[in-house]
């Protein structure tokens, strides 16, 4: 495998932890180079199931080396447990199989306070966050007051920095009406988390430059999605990152030269969990999925939105990241309905689109145009090769490939790794 980008197409959830788990066996490193623990990667092994938050997918496979890089914030806290969690499912995490960038920014309890306030001040208007904290991290990165996970490993400096910070911070919190955070306890629970975290810390970028030299092959993990991107989505009803493939990039200090391929996974439908635009949304479609168990958030145990594939928005994310091949997952999701709608283009008022409208109340008033596919109305769950799946259900996948403008590499029909096809 040559070095890849992966990256959700649509609103995250796509299922790139479990396309990341089964590409990272061509793999030697795999990298985070973007979010937090808003992430939540669902990757099914041997009838076990592990959500990675923090930690690559990668992780579960041993042999191989994960990287979060400097792009990623991190509660230290948090992935101290996220890392426990692991070890105590007998996974091995050590120093020889996780690195962690002393560059990636802290998520800090204030953080998640903050987050917590300013969605509560929003009230009907709010973003629908993960309350992870991630907004005002990555605004303090921004706004350079940041602390690193350097910061972190220097005690003295760690708590002059975080005193000097919590006393802004308190003050904030107080005027929106919320308590004030406790700075000792704060200190002590991060210097605890900073020593757990300490052996995994260093350069990341020196590391992945002298695995680059030596031929190593690298999977770049994708967090959240397209549609997510700080930039490129749904603004304000987006994350904090740039979760398209630039991010990448940036957030691992891996030169675009060196990529060689961006692979965009997509669901055969779409889901959106968080408020914000959605113009395929089908309460028809959430209820028969969500009657069948599925589409429940990973981090935060939401019902997921659902609608209709929308080829509109997976065509702009080919354009953003450059995806070059697709992996479709979920078709199994569809095997029971008799027609399938795929939103080839939206119109608003008399115009038709073929890209959507960057203001997002714009987005909200687009009405999506449907083509109807036949449903192959039989299960596909047990389907090893292309050949295996219905007529119909490859020629809906051959139609979604091809309104995408990528072509299919993977089809996906169940969350375990033995259910997914390879073309
Ligand atoms: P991610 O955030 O992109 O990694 O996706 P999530 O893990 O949050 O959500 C995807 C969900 O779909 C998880 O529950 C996966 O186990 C599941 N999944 C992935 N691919 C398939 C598939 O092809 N079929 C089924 N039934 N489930 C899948
Ligand atoms: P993975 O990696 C789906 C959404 C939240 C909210 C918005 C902003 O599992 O695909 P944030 O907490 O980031 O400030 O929330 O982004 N969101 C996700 N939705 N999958 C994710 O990650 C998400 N991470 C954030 O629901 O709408
Ligand atoms: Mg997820």
């Amino acid at each position: 495998m040559s070095n890849t980008i992966l990256v959700g197409a649509q609103w995250g959830d796509e299922g790139k932890g479990k396309i990341i788990d089964f590409l990272t066996e061509e793999a030697d490193i795999v990298v985070r180079s973007q979010g937090g623990n808003n992430a939540g990667h669902t990757v099914i092994v041997g009838g076990t199931k592990y959500v990675l938050h923090l930690i690559p997918s990668g992780i579960l496979r041993p042999q191989k080396m994960c990287v979060i890089g400097n792009g990623v914030v991190i509660d230290p806290v948090a992935v101290a447990k996220e890392i426990e969690g692991l070890r105590a499912a007998k996974i091995k995490v050590t120093k020889e199989n996780l690195m962690i960038s002393e560059c990636a920014h802290l998520v800090l309890p204030y953080h998640r306070a903050l987050d917590e306030q300013r969605e509560r001040k929003k009230g009907k208007g709010k973003i629908g966050t993960t309350k992870r904290g991630i907004g005002p991290a990555y605004g303090d990165k921004a706004a350079r007051v940041g602390l690193r996970m350097a910061d972190l490993l220097q005690p003295e400096l760690f708590t002059a920095k975080l005193k000097q910070r919590m006393a802004e911070n308190n003050a904030v919190l107080k005027a929106l009406g919320a308590a004030p955070l406790n700075v000792k306890q704060v200190t002590a629970a991060y210097l605890e988390a900073g020593k757990a975290l300490a052996p995994f810390v260093g350069n990341t970028v020196v590391f992945l430059h002298e695995a680059l030299k030596a031929g190593r092959e690298m999977l770049f993990e994708g967090a959240q999605g397209t549609f997510l991107d700080i930039d490129h989505g749904t603004y304000p009803y987006v994350t904090s990152s740039n979760t398209t493939a630039g991010g990448a990039c940036t957030g691992s200090g891996v030169p675009p030269h060196r990529m060689d391929r961006v692979l965009g996974v997509m669901k055969a439908y779409t889901t959106r969990v968080g408020e914000g635009p959605f113009p395929t949304e089908n309460e028809e479609l959430s209820r028969m999925l969500h009657g069948m168990g599925r589409e429940f958030g990973a981090t935060t145990g939401r019902a997921r939105r659902c609608g209709w594939f929308d080829a509109v928005a997976v065509r702009y994310a080919g354009m953003i990241n450059g995806i070059d091949e697709i992996a479709v997952t979920n078709l199994d999701g569809l095997d029971g309905l008799e027609s399938i709608k795929v939103c080839t283009h939206y119109k608003l008022g008399k115009k038709t689109l073929e890209v959507p409208p960057s203001d997002f109340l714009q987005l909200e008033k687009c009405q999506p145009v449907y083509e109807v596919l036949p449903g192959w109305e039989r299960p596909t769950h047990e389907a090893k090769k292309f050949a295996d799946l219905p007529k119909r259900a490859q020629e809906y996948l051959r139609r979604i490939a091809d309104l995408s403008g990528a072509k299919l590499r993977i089809a996906s029909v169940g969350p375990n790794r033995d259910q997914t096809i390879v073309l």
